[in-house]
């Protein structure tokens, strides 16, 4: 038997799906992720929405400011589309290094997204444009049919907006964001190789499956959106993500709550994940026996689909395991509960 290995060092990973939000959140959360990752995509879902270029550059601002002016974090800007989103004003955006990608959140699919796109024929001339200048489109695959069951959403996604929609916009980059099923792996399999399509997958959807949010009472802080869906699903996404195929990378989704806003009759969906980030795709790609897949998967399949270089810098994981962290303070009181919170980890980055 091999001898497993004690210390693992690998290019610094890139998030490729990160909430963040604003204001006091936005500095309890962001050294988090900021202490291990080189880059971020920062999702736009505030309140209200990032969606022009010039709300971008501001919640740019906001975000470097609560860095810190040494910081090497560096977080990549997306606009939040609406069925008002001006063609002109995105590739402004794109061609001036502001914005990075669009994000397509299906109207009232999840989180913040009332102003999302309501008809998918109404921003076509912005799709146009996107595939004229080569900039991404990140879009939560999910149709928000209420007669559509909630765990068979992005199945039908799939069919019904985004096979037609790759049929249409033959070379539109677009990542699929944290992909939940087969289905979601299949179809970007089939159009990975082209270059076209990518996914993302969270590690809360490579660690839980739909029984795990019921698992001994009703378990809010395992609800996100998509929802967790069956074994035989988890157990795909996991082959996708370490398998080593440069259409899957890291995208945390971590989306922090206020506690009060998860335990309550009607609890808003995300999970916080920020605080073991890289910690818990580890632990997964160990269990996988696949720990040498984990630096393409979390640090150079991303840049690879998004035409940048990997980080020039390392981090090192270490075997030593620890502790997840409790309740995290937001201004002074206990706010944001981390996924897996006083559960035991594997591994942990070097020099924490
Ligand atoms: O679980 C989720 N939380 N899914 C999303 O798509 C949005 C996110 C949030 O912003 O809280
Ligand atoms: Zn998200």
């Amino acid at each position: 038997m091999t001898e497993q290995p004690q210390r693992l060092t690998i290019r610094r990973p890139d998030d490729w799906h990160l909430h963040i939000r604003t204001g006091a959140m936005l500095r309890a959360v962001l050294p988090l992720s900021a202490r291990q990752l080189g880059r971020a995509i920062i999702m736009p879902n505030l309140v209200p929405p990032v969606t022009t270029t010039e709300k971008a550059m501001a919640y740019r601002a906001e975000i470097q400011e609560a860095l810190g002016s040494d910081a090497r974090f560096q977080p990549l800007m997306t606009a939040y589309m609406t069925d008002g989103t001006d063609p002109d004003d995105i590739e402004r955006g794109f061609r001036d290094g502001v914005l990075t990608a669009v994000k397509l959140y299906p109207q009232n699919a999840t989180t913040n997204s009332a102003a999302g796109v309501s008809d998918i024929t109404k921003v076509y001339p912005v799709l146009e444009r996107m595939q004229a200048i080569g900039m991404p489109l990140l879009m939560h695959g999910e149709v928000t049919d209420k007669t559509v069951d909630v765990f068979d959403r992005e199945a039908v996604f799939v069919e019904l907006v985004l096979r037609p929609l790759l049929d249409r916009f033959p070379t539109l980059k677009i990542v699929m964001e944290h992909i939940t099923t087969e289905e979601g792996v299949a179809i970007v399999r089939q159009h990975g190789p082209s270059g076209r399509l990518a996914a993302t997958i969270t590690a809360h959807h490579l660690m839980i499956n739909r029984s795990d949010i019921f698992a001994g009472g009703i378990r809010p802080h395992l609800y996100c959106l998509p929802i967790a869906k069956r074994e035989k699903h988890r157990l795909a996404l996991r082959r996708a993500a370490t398998s080593g195929e440069p259409w899957f990378f890291l995208g945390t989704d971590s989306a922090p709550h206020p506690i009060g806003a998860k335990e309550t009759a009607c609890g808003c969906a995300g999970i916080f994940t920020a605080a073991t980030a890289i910690e818990l795709y580890a632990q997964v790609f160990d269990q996988e026996g696949a720990l040498d897949k984990l630096e393409a998967f979390a640090s150079l399949n991303g840049p690879r689909f998004y035409g940048l270089e990997p980080n020039p810098d390392t981090i090192t994981l270490e075997r030593s395991g620890q502790t997840v962290r409790d309740v995290l303070d937001v201004d002074g009181s206990a706010a944001v509960l981390p996924f897996l919170s006083g559960e035991r980890l594997d591994w942990r980055m070097a020099g924490e």
